[in-house]
Formats: structure tokens, sequence, C-alpha cells
């Protein structure tokens, strides 16, 4: 590795040691800064200039005060894809990849002979949704969100990546008409305490993206209750929620007669995908 290249690596990794991930995040910083990938830092021959250096270390700077990295270099790899990420949406996470595999997983249980039919609410990047539409490029999905600028988005990343999809704006269901075959959701899911606490930290991401009111499933069980009418019979609503509210959704699904489909426990082992269908 270029000695200069190595300097600035452990300098990063040092300002970031409070970081979750400090030596990716430096890394990720400096490779955005050279217009190169990661691995290729241990590559590349030439030092960085004068300018690259200054830039890379005002990203860093901005990353220990809290900046997200997927801020700072414009982009997320979610799924098999990369999607333009910046503080209109919230970013995607790697256990929201389940939601993707779970969708694609009972899609093949349902009984439909016409293309599935699929919304992604709450649909922010567009991730959960264009991720299906690119492995499926039969099926109709529809992405919709509350939130004009998460749309926007949402649009830029369907246009980058080729995925052919409608867009809606709807608070949940109200502005939607039809049915579905498949729902997939990952709404805000935070108590507001807890979304306090991230903005706090600096995160940037829409408090719209974060804030599922009261305990964190206001906006869940509104979810739930609303979905069997906008399902086909046999239809599928998947979601993705915290682990300590699996109890809410046992209890919602009991009063309203439906079946749980799950929990799913994420790569880390904790529930993180939840179901029913009708
Ligand atoms: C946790 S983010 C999820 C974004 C994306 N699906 C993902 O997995 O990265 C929640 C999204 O729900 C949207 N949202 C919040 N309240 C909503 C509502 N009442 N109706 C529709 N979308 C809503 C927010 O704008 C935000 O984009």
């Amino acid at each position: 590795m270029n000695p200069q290249v190595r300097e600035l690596l452990n300098w990063g990794r040092t300002q970031l040691k409070t970081s979750e991930s400090p030596e990716l995040d430096a890394s990720l910083l400096l490779a955005h800064v050279l217009g190169t990938d990661r691995l290729s830092l241990y590559t590349t021959p030439t030092p960085p200039t004068e300018d690259e250096t200054a830039r890379y270390r005002q990203l860093v700077r901005q990353r220990s005060n809290g900046r997200p990295v997927a801020y700072l270099v414009g982009f997320r790899d979610f799924w098999r894809h990369r999607f333009k990420t910046d503080p209109r949406a919230l970013i995607p996470r790697p256990e929201t990849e389940l939601l993707v595999a779970k969708a694609l997983e009972w899609a093949g249980n349902l009984a439909t002979s016409s293309p599935i039919r699929v919304l992604d609410l709450c649909t922010g990047t567009g991730c959960v949704g264009i991720s299906l539409a690119l492995e499926k490029p039969d099926w109709k999905v529809t992405l919709a969100d509350i939130s004009w600028e998460a749309l926007e988005l949402a649009q830029e990343n369907a246009a980058l990546l080729g995925a052919k999809v409608t867009l809606t704006h709807s608070d949940l269901f109200q502005d939607l008409y039809g049915t579905w075959d498949l729902i997939t959701a990952n709404p805000p899911y935070l108590s507001p305490e807890e979304t306090r606490s991230c903005l706090a930290l600096g995160w940037g991401e829409p408090e719209i993206a974060l804030n599922g009111g009261t305990l964190g499933t206001e906006l869940l069980e509104r979810l739930i209750a609303e979905a069997p009418s906008h399902l086909v019979p046999g239809g599928i609503l998947l979601w993705e929620a915290s682990p300590h509210q699996h109890r809410t959704f046992a209890m919602i699904l009991d009063r309203l007669g439906l079946r749980m489909l799950g929990p799913w426990p994420d790569l880390s082992g904790n529930y993180r995908v939840w179901g029913m269908h009708t």
C-alpha cells in the first residue's frame, strides 16, 4: 500500500474510533475522494494530492460529528444494487434485505396466474420495491410514500437502475385504489424518544422516516388493520419492525382474526420481519 494512503487511513481510523466501523468508514471515504473502490486503495501506486487529502480530512471530520457515510459518499449498496442516498430518505439498512428475501420466497405461494402486483409502502429510496422489480421484471410494482422528497429520490433510483415501477404519493393506503397480491413495508418504527436520541446523534435522516408514533407502533397498527382490504384473497403483507414489538403484532392479528407469518430473524438473530395473509 502507498505509505501516504496508509497514513491517511490510520489517521481516519483514529479520528473515527468511536464510530461502529472506523476502518471501513475511513476506507470508504478515502476511496470516494480518490474516485476508486476500497480494494484498489491497497494497490494504487500514486499518493493522494493535497486537495484530495484536504477533502478526505473534511469528510472524516463530518463523519466524526455523526454524519452517516452513505450521505457523505452519496450511495449505499443494498441487495444486488447501488442506491443513491441523501437526506431526502432513510439510508437502506442491511437487515431490510430480509424483507426482499421473504417477499421473493412468499411470492412463490401466491395463487395468481397473471403478473404479480406488488405494493411497496413507505418506500423511501425505493430499495425494497426496486430490488423486487429488478429481480422479477414481469411483476407490476408500485412504490408509495407520504414524503414527496423520498418519492423523488425513489424515482431517481428507479431511473438509474433501469427499474420499471409506478410511483404514488399516499399516506399509507389513503390515496391508493385497488388490491395487491403482495404488500411490503418498512415503516418508521421508533418511538418519539428513540427518534429524538437518533437525531441528537447527528444521523441527519428525516424524522418522518424514523418516528412510528407512540411505542413506535402507531403506524404499524394502522398498516396491519388497513392492509386486508387492499389485498386479494390469499394476498400477503410483509413488514419490518423492531424485535420488541412482537407482542403488539401478535395481539393485533389475534384481534383481527388474521394468521401471523414469521417472525423471521435478521443476521444478528433478532426478529425483524413479520407477515400475515388474508
Ligand atoms: C423506515 S423508512 C423506510 C424506507 C425504505 N423502505 C427502506 O427500507 O430503506 C420509512 C418511510 O416511510 C415513510 N412514511 C412515514 N409515514 C408514512 C405514512 N403515513 N404513509 C406512507 N409513508 C410514510 C417515510 O417517508 C419513509 O420514507
